[in-house]
């Protein structure tokens, strides 16, 4: 079992090169399946989740070419002959479930396993199973699983009763290919879902709307091959930058997407970093300065994103003052609490918010990562805890972020990878 040992106390200095976005990537690749022809997809991170959805694809039978170096990903959907996303494979990635709206479009069936739950919550698929029935799909769940067929989909109204990433990219997957209009309200609005809708439109999808609460799709007979750039990952970007201002340093994000960023940039600022954007290139100054603690309250984009919570966190316990934290989207996104009290946070749990009283200094300990974005905050707090932080279980780390701890170590970071 692999572990990171971080050794606190250097603020950071210097430039990060942000990489794709993972929670771009991972519907764009069961995207593919639409096509009539190959899709190749470009910026691609070097990530675990990437590397488990190319394998899935190529299950189903896709022909995959993965240049990792290069970051480009090539998938041919014409050799698909399976609809079936195994267990084993949907146990280790819950976005597995995302070939489901693509494979009924395309196919007329899939049989996905029900994803698990995971460290963070239940996270049901109701939802998405909800609204692809919308569009004609008759879905029944047994024996762990989701066997989905339909004729030819037919486009329908789809209203959310609350806001889901996931269930927004599969109904707007499936609704491409299906026969008329489909209308999509209280969807969800992250970039990655612009991302997605960018990369269909580009294999000939007839979509409005992406980014808004109501999405509008008019389906087509068919989706051609197509090329595509994904989205800079907003999330890594956004955990560089808190890298950055808590250890009093000075970071700079390149390839960045600062527009995707609003509410992270603006607690960057409550909390006393000078933040100034030139292009694709976002920096945060906290030189000699300590950070104030805010008060953050997780919401659906444009909202402050869940995924930056955790960094936020570890921010806070060292900051000055006092912060709250209100984690709405997960019912158990605070996993990251009791690690962070083992380096000295002073920290209150109260149902759905975290007190953090902000301390002078942590104290380095061995700690454990429980998610992905646990992991990252687990190491943001080693890099200004006093001595050493040895962090277990950080494949979870590997999932979501590209070759950590080369990129902090750019930055001056003193971080290593240990078996
Ligand atoms: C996506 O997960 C992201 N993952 C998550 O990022 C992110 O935290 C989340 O969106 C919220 O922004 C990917 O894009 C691969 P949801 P998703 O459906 O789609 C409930 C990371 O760290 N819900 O928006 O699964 C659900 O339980 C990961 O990169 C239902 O009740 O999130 C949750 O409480 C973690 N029924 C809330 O909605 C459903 O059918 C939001 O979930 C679906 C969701």
């Amino acid at each position: 079992m692999q572990k990171i040992v971080v050794s606190g106390g250097a603020p950071l200095e210097g430039e990060v090169r942000i990489s794709g976005a993972k929670n771009a990537v991972l519907p764009i690749l069961c995207a593919t399946l639409l096509a009539d022809g190959p899709v190749e997809i470009g910026n691609v991170p070097h990530l675990h989740d990437v590397r488990t959805t190319a394998r899935l694809l190529g299950g189903l039978g896709a022909g995959i070419g993965h240049d990792i170096e290069a970051g480009i990903v090539r998938v041919d959907p014409r050799t698909v002959d399976s609809h079936l996303a195994p267990y084993d494979m949907v146990k280790t990635m819950r976005a597995s479930v995302l070939v489901l709206g693509p494979l009924l479009a395309k196919h007329g069936e899939a049989e996905v396993s029900l994803p698990g739950g995971c460290a963070i919550g239940s996270r049901p698929v109701d939802l998405h199973i909800k609204a692809l029935e919308a569009l004609g799909a008759e879905i029944v769940v047994e024996h762990g699983f989701i066997k989905a067929r339909a004729g030819r989909l037919r486009g329908g109204h789809v209203v959310f009763p609350m806001v889901s990433v996931g269930a927004t990219e599969n109904v707007l997957m499936a609704a491409t290919l299906a026969d008329g209009t489909t209308v999509i309200d209280n969807a969800a609005r992250e970039p990655e879902i612009v991302d997605l809708a960018d990369c269909l439109r580009a294999m000939g999808a007839d979509i409005e709307g992406a980014g808004t609460s109501q999405i509008i799709v008019r389906g087509v007979d068919r989706l051609r091959g197509a090329t595509h750039q994904v989205i800079a990952d907003r999330i890594e970007t956004g955990t560089f930058l808190v890298a950055g201002a808590m250890t009093r340093g000075r970071v700079v994000a390149t390839h960045a997407r600062p527009d995707t960023l609003d509410a992270v940039i603006g607690k960057l600022a409550d909390a006393g970093a000078d933040v100034t954007i030139d292009g694709d290139r976002i920096t945060v100054d906290m030189r000699g300065r300590r950070p104030k603690a805010v008060d953050i309250v997780t919401e659906p984009h444009p909202g402050f994103p869940t995924d930056m919570q955790a960094q936020f966190m570890a921010m806070n316990c060292v900051a000055e003052g006092t912060g709250t934290i209100d984690e709405t989207i997960f019912e158990n996104r605070f996993m990251h609490v009791n690690e962070l009290m083992r380096l000295g946070a002073d920290i209150h749990i109260e149902g759905h918010r975290a007190t953090v009283r902000g301390v002078e200094r942590l104290s380095g300990a061995p700690v454990m990562a429980t998610d992905l974005r646990a992991s990252a905050s687990l190491i943001l707090a080693g890099l200004v805890a006093d001595g050493e932080t040895v962090i277990d279980r950080i494949y979870h780390l590997d999932r979501g972020y590209e070759r950590i701890e080369q990129k902090l170590s750019g930055l001056g970071a003193r971080i290593r990878r240990i078996d």
